[in-house]
């Protein structure tokens, strides 16, 4: 396993290897869980070589405590990449090496995708991860990249940046990792307390209730009902609960049939906000 921090020693290292095979690459910001390390195996599974990127994207962070407090664990994190991807390259550039003297976004035209829910309430968000992406894929050129559905609105967003930047990428899109007690995995679960960390497990059970209701209730009745679980429970804020259209993430205005349905939530469990979502139909 080689570990590198500039784009000349990577692209040197990839261009040591043999033309014809298959490279998948698996973009993070460290301090990985079994979340991240599904994406990894599933990497290595498809492709002959993998790269795992572990780069905290400030452009990306619209709160500059959020950046300031995102947990930094790269020996722990090189070591579980090590057990289970020996072969993997990890690189793990500089803010520098990424965006010289200029740590600016990219301004990009997601038509629309980006105007709701996490593009609402994290203005710029998307298009740091777009701008970071994009220099991810044309400097590493992976025939694939694996991306989690858990946070699905980015999902679409990076199948729409492949599109409109014309990247010859395939996004794999990958099911969400959950803790036991149903919390999605996140970096951020660390920072929260023990037993709210158990608690939390009513976000998804919440989610799975709204997804069995959607079969029979109208969406308004159901985001009335998700909001009412909320202001009742004394350790969850809600910031949004949204229905969308699975693809165009519209919110809904009226069910329709052969449309898929997605259901998005972010709470706030004291100052850790958590999201996540689930498919309805
Ligand atoms: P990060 O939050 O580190 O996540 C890296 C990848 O792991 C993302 O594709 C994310 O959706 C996936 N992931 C995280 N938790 C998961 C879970 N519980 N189940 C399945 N997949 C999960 O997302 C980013 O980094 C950044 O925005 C990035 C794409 C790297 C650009 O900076």
């Amino acid at each position: 396993m080689v570990t590198i921090q500039t784009k000349k020693a990577l692209l040197e290292q990839l261009r040591s290897l043999p033309k014809e095979n298959h490279l998948g690459l698996v973009p993070t910001m460290g301090a990985l869980h079994q979340g991240h390390t599904s994406l990894i195996k599933k990497a290595v599974q498809e492709n002959d070589h993998v790269v795992v990127s572990i780069f905290v994207n400030p452009t990306q962070f619209n709160n500059a405590q959020d950046l300031e407090k995102y947990p930094k664990t790269l020996d722990s994190d090189v070591a579980l990449i090590k057990r289970i991807a020996s072969e993997a390259i990890i690189f793990t550039p500089t803010i520098k090496e990424i965006y010289k003297n200029d740590t600016q976004s990219k301004i990009y035209d997601f038509n629309g995708l980006d105007k709701v829910m996490e593009g609402s309430f994290r203005a710029g968000h998307f298009n740091g991860v777009g701008t970071i992406v994009e220099v991810l894929f044309n400097l590493i050129q992976p025939r694939k990249a694996y991306f989690g559905e858990k946070d699905f609105q980015q999902l679409r967003i990076i199948q729409k940046l492949t599109e409109i930047q014309k990247l010859p990428v395939e996004i794999i899109g990958c099911p969400i990792v959950r803790e036991t007690q149903g919390l999605a995995m996140s970096s951020r679960n660390e920072r929260l307390h023990p037993m709210l960390r158990q608690k939390a497990g009513f976000i998804y059970q919440t989610l799975k209730t709204a997804k069995r209701k959607f079969g029979t209730e109208n969406a308004n009745t159901l985001k009335k009902w998700v909001e009412t679980e909320f202001v009742a429970h004394p350790d969850f804020d809600l910031e949004y609960f949204e229905i969308t259209d699975t693809d165009t993430l519209t919110p809904i205005k009226k069910k329709t049939d052969n449309t898929k349905y997605r259901a998005f939530i972010a709470v706030f469990a004291d100052d850790v906000r958590l999201i996540d979502n689930i498919a309805l139909n």
